[in-house]
């Protein structure tokens, strides 16, 4: 197996299991699996990387006119820190600019630096604070807006 780059394919209706348990997995507060039904089913789209048949991580997209929206970013617990959560953001960027999205917007919880950290290095900004936006261990908690052009 190798562990260079995950290869980039697409998440089905059928992957709705193996999202849910890495959402799990990865996030204090994780989607639930009828949030996971609705994106897999709806019109969201979505790009994940796959190390064979194993699925190591995933984005959750929405576009509307020339934005797009990033839903969700997750790269699974043991394959953090490789660069693979850098890799699948510029795949969703460049997936934003195949389609004529000349924005990416996306929220993030205030206090989960690793995250902020990533989409400052990718050319993102805060535009917006949502006060109170996100559940919390101890209350509620902000949700900084930011924006890249594609
Ligand atoms: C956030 C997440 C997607 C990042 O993916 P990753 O593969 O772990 O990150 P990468 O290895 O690609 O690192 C990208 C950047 O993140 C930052 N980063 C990585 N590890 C970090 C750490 N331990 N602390 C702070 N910043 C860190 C760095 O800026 C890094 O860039 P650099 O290598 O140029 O320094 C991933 O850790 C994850 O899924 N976390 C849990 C779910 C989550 O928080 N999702 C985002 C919700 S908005």
């Amino acid at each position: 197996m190798t562990c260079q780059f995950p290869v980039l394919g697409q998440l089905t209706a059928a992957d709705v299991f193996r999202v849910l348990d890495m959402e799990r997995r990865c996030h204090l507060f994780p989607w639930t699996e009828h949030m996971i039904r609705d994106s897999l089913e709806g019109e969201h789209l979505n790009l994940a990387g796959f190390l064979e048949d194993l699925l190591v991580g995933y984005a959750f997209m929405m576009s509307a006119l020339d934005e797009m929206h990033l839903l969700s970013l997750t790269i699974d617990v043991p394959w953090q820190g490789r660069g693979w959560g850098r890799y699948l953001l510029e795949a969703v960027m460049e997936r934003a600019r195949t389609l004529d999205c000349h924005s990416l917007f996306l929220e993030v919880r205030a206090g989960n630096a690793r995250a902020r950290n990533l989409y400052e290095r990718a050319g993102f900004q805060v535009v917006g604070v949502r006060r109170g936006y996100y559940p919390g261990m101890a209350g509620r908690e902000d949700a900084l807006v930011m924006r890249a052009f594609t």
